[in-house]
């Protein structure tokens, strides 16, 4: 059995010292594939057991088997860091259990995630007024969008560049839709030249920040195309969109204020546990017609109706993830979350030079925010076998994009426990390792 102070009082002891000592633990776990299964029961236990006995075996058979997300080191994919405040929050959010389907089902909830939104929304320079809510991820959130695009439309073709984040594939897969890819320029944003007539398409996904290489598509011109042609704009800001918290990149965000839809992940670069994707609209009753689904059971006084989130998206029970939101946003402030992000700017500046200045490595794309693309002289297999003998020192994570043709290493900053010391030891490994190949 459970005392939640006691036991409470442990877990938090295990949080705070996991989080003192994560950066000496091998950043990818170091176990095959089968090996944690096989440490478990196969079946539960039929008598209860202490609470103690799970963090016991999260420490000693768990724990083994985690790629350490809140590493320094972690410089994979885009780094998803979770601040202290934001786990607390979870804590809280879990202890409350809220359920916010409708208005009075959790109207503390329901409000705070207009808040947490609008409040974001400012934040990043976004017009104000817009619509927004939480989803879990980037691929629901552009899911929903495209769902939203398609029923205004009555169109059932989506165009992205062949940069966009493979949601839209995925997307594409799930609702029988459609999809053309836009080929992309020399610096890997959709080119113009060949985006074409839009008249038969449903929405075109721009993407701010993509995914291989952080490139920005054209926005503006994108919008222009769009309004011509009657197509919803969709605009993926999943990583690069926390950086608009920076007046200095807002020229990133042109002619957003003038898409149907945005998503950015407050779970990606906003300090904010997974999951926490945040979807903007300006069009609200278009997403309301393409969700709203009211059965009996589900009817409240018409006060009620316009606050209820779930006509707004796929899923009818949604957690308080706003909490915890709503908790770094207030603990770290504007200049908190400036400073968060400046740090990783400048640490993967440095990172970049280091790169360029050193004979036999290569930059691969232009720099854009927290993101280096870059590559050691040779072929794709030498660098393949490259990423692996870094990967598998535990000293550092990263992960790999094809542009071009070409296999290209991606290290991306973003964790919150990421120090110029920790880039540093990044390029030892890697020039200690290409040494040794
Ligand atoms: C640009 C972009 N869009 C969408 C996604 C998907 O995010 P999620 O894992 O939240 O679905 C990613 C993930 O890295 C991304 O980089």
């Amino acid at each position: 059995m459970t005392d939640l102070r006691s036991d409470g009082a442990a877990a938090l002891e295990w949080a705070a010292s996991y989080l003192q000592r994560v950066g000496e633990l091998p950043v990818l776990a170091q176990v095959k594939p089968g090996e944690i299964r096989a440490q478990l029961p196969q079946s539960p236990p039929d008598e209860p057991e202490p609470f103690s006995a799970v963090l016991r075996d999260l420490d000693e058979v768990l724990l083994p088997g985690v790629t350490h997300w809140q590493h320094p080191r972690f410089f994979a994919y885009f780094a998803n860091t979770a601040a202290e405040p934001a786990i607390l929050a979870e804590l809280l959010s879990a202890t409350l259990n809220s359920v916010a389907f409708l208005w009075r089902t959790a109207p503390a909830a329901t409000e705070l995630e207009a808040v947490v939104l609008d409040w974001t929304a400012q934040l990043l320079g976004l017009p104000s007024g817009w619509h927004g809510h939480i989803e879990d991820t980037a691929s629901t959130s552009t899911l929903a969008a495209i769902i939203a695009a398609r029923a205004t439309t009555g169109r059932d073709l989506i165009v992205c560049s062949d940069q966009a984040h493979s949601a839209a594939d995925k997307a594409a897969k799930m609702l029988d839709m459609r999809l053309r890819k836009v080929p992309s320029d020399d610096a890997f944003r959709l080119d113009l030249q060949a985006l074409g007539d839009l008249s038969d398409a449903a929405v075109v996904v721009a993407t701010v920040g993509t995914t291989a290489t952080a490139s920005v598509d054209p926005v503006p011109a994108i919008a222009d195309a769009c309004e011509r042609d009657g197509a919803w704009l969709h605009v993926d800001a999943a990583y690069a969109g926390s950086a608009m918290v920076c007046p200095e990149h807002r020229w990133a965000f042109d002619g957003v204020d003038r898409a149907d839809s945005l998503v950015v992940n407050a779970h990606k670069w906003m300090l904010t546990p997974v999951d926490c994707s945040l979807l903007w609209t300006r069009r609200p009753a278009d997403f309301r017609r393409a969700f709203s689904v009211v059965p009996e059971f589900l009817r409240t006084p018409s006060e009620e109706d316009s606050f209820s989130l779930s006509e707004y998206g796929p899923a009818l029970g949604r957690r308080f993830r706003a909490l915890k939101l709503w908790a770094v946003l207030r603990c770290y402030g504007r200049v908190g979350l400036q400073s968060y992000i400046r740090s990783g700017i400048e640490l993967a500046e440095l990172f970049e030079r280091w790169v360029v200045d050193e004979p036999g490595w290569e930059l691969c794309a232009p720099r854009r925010f927290s993101l280096v693309c870059f590559r050691l002289e040779g072929d794709d297999e030498r660098n393949r076998r490259l990423l692996e003998r870094v990967n598998d020192s535990g000293e550092m994570f990263i992960s790999q994009a094809v542009l071009n043709g070409r296999y290209v290493l991606r290290l991306a900053i973003g964790a919150l426990r990421t120090t110029e010391a920790d880039v540093q030891q990044a390029w030892d490994v890697l020039r200690r390792e290409a040494a040794a190949l």
